[in-house]
C-alpha cells in the first residue's frame, strides 16, 4: 500500500523584513505556490509552516509520512532556480511516495538535491 508523503514549505524563508514586519511574497511562499501546481494529484500533501527551525540554510522544505524516514533540506535555491528547485522537489516527493520506507540514497536523489539534506530521521519504532 502506497502512504502519502506530505512536504512541508517554510514560507517565512526568503521574506524581506522591514521593521520588524514581513512584506511582500517570500521566496518560500513562491516554492510553494508553484509546487501546488506542480504536485496537484500527484498523492504528495503540501503544508506550509512558517520556520523549519533551518534558517540559517534557507530555503528549506522537510518530507515526512508515517512509518517512513523524514528529511530535511535547506539551502534550496528557489529565488535563483525555482524552476528547477520545484522540478527536484517533486521527483524526490515521488520516490519518497514510493518507497515502502521512504528512504531514498544519495545516489538517486536528484542532482539538485544531492548536497542539500540537513537530516534524516528514521521512522518511529511501533510502541507494540
Ligand atoms: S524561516 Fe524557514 S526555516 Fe526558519
Amino acid at each position: 500500500m502506497t502512504v502519502d508523503s506530505t512536504l512541508f514549505v517554510c514560507t517565512t524563508c526568503g521574506s524581506t523584513w522591514e521593521d520588524g514586519k514581513r512584506i511582500g511574497t517570500s521566496a518560500g511562499e513562491f516554492l510553494l505556490q508553484d509546487l501546488q501546481v506542480a504536485l496537484a494529484d500527484s498523492g504528495i500533501q503540501l503544508q506550509s509552516v512558517k520556520c523549519l527551525s533551518a534558517c540559517l540554510n534557507s530555503c528549506a522544505v522537510a518530507i515526512t509520512a508515517p512509518g517512513k524516514f523524514s528529511y530535511v533540506l535547506g539551502q534550496l535555491p528557489a529565488q535563483d532556480q525555482r524552476s528547477e528547485t520545484v522540478t527536484a522537489l517533486v521527483q524526490l516527493a515521488q520516490l519518497h511516495r514510493e518507497k515502502t520506507d521512504g528512504f531514498v540514497p544519495y545516489a538517486e536523489r536528484p542532482e539538485l538535491l544531492k548536497n542539500r539534506v540537513l537530516g534524516r530521521i528514521p521512522p518511529l519504532l511501533s510502541s507494540n
